[in-house]
């Protein structure tokens, strides 16, 4: 596997590739890498010639009082696991090499898709992550990339932006991976004292809950977030950001019974740890 730290030794190992007609599927991650990044590692291992995993702390996707410093940075154990998952090159640049100006040019994808949920209390998140995700698309030229749906609302924002923007990549959605006991898989779980992290577990919990009172038959969305929030709000360590069901793939609001495709999303702090989880409800 190599390693590239600058965009230069990127574009040369995406040049080989290239003229020798070899598949390239990318993998975006922050690193701290854990097995929900290596389900999206393996699925492009087994869909593509050259898999390429960037690991890259996105500073433009941070708020001013985010965890931009703290969040966890381990390269040389990223390096180990994205090899096992079969990556032939990880990309692992410096902020200056990925702006390299103080100027900016921003791709940003408007509207309420990006104002709701996440959006509404990290109103330039989305901003920063199209931004990357296509200075990383235009570097790596990618016949595939491989987001989680752990991450519900990006991958709808990226779905807009590459379909706004006519960019030749497939976006692949791979499913949630979760500990055990149900706890989705984070790099932000690592923030977690031992009693926030057995509080955390409401978030999967109320989501299963949700899922039950659904296939039970009840289509009432408000009524579904109530008792969702509830569940949630027993849980005293749990303080809210939202409990919240949009209708997909725009994530417009529900008035009434739910139809189609619909995505329950959360986001709940524990201490100073955000975690976000979700689940879709699907009328058929
Ligand atoms: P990061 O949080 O590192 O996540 C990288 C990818 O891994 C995302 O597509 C995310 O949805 C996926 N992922 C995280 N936890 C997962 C889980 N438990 N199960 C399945 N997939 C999971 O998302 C980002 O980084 C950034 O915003 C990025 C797209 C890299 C842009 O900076």
């Amino acid at each position: 596997m190599i390693l590239c730290k600058t965009v230069a030794a990127l574009q040369q190992e995406v040049k080989t590739a290239k003229n020798t007609n070899k598949t390239i599927g990318l993998v975006p991650t922050m690193g701290a890498l854990h097995t929900g990044h290596a389900s999206l590692i393996d699925a492009a291992n087994k869909e593509n010639d050259v898999v390429i995993v960037s690991i890259f702390v996105n500073p433009t996707q941070f708020g001013p009082n985010e965890d931009l410093e703290s969040y966890p940075r381990t390269l040389e154990a990223d390096c180990i696991l994205a090899e096992k998952m079969g990556a032939d090159i990880v990309f692992a640049p410096t902020p200056k090499e990925m702006y390299p100006s103080k100027d900016m040019t921003w791709v940003e994808v408007c509207g309420d898709i990006t104002k709701v949920l996440c959006g509404a209390t990290r109103p330039i998140h989305f901003r920063g992550v199209t931004t990357i995700v296509s200075k990383l698309f235009n570097l790596t030229q990618p016949d595939k990339s491989y987001f989680g749906q752990k991450d519900a609302q990006q991958v709808q924002v990226l779905t807009r932006m590459v379909k706004d923007l006519f960019l030749p990549v497939e976006l692949r959605i791979m499913p949630i991976i979760r500990e055990q006991d149900g706890l989705a898989k984070s790099s932000r779980n690592t923030y977690l004292s031992q009693k926030e992290r057995v509080a955390a577990l409401v978030l999967s919990k109320s989501l299963k809950n949700a899922e039950q009172l659904f296939a039970n038959g009840q289509l009432n969305a408000q009524k579904i977030v109530e008792e969702t929030t509830c569940m949630i709000k027993s849980e005293p360590l749990a303080q809210i950001d939202y409990v919240k069901i949009y209708a997909m793939p725009e994530l417009t609001p529900i008035d009434g019974l739910l139809s189609g495709r619909n995505l329950l999303a959360l986001a709940v702090k524990f201490g100073k740890t955000r975690l976000i989880d979700n689940t879709i409800l699907e009328v058929k």
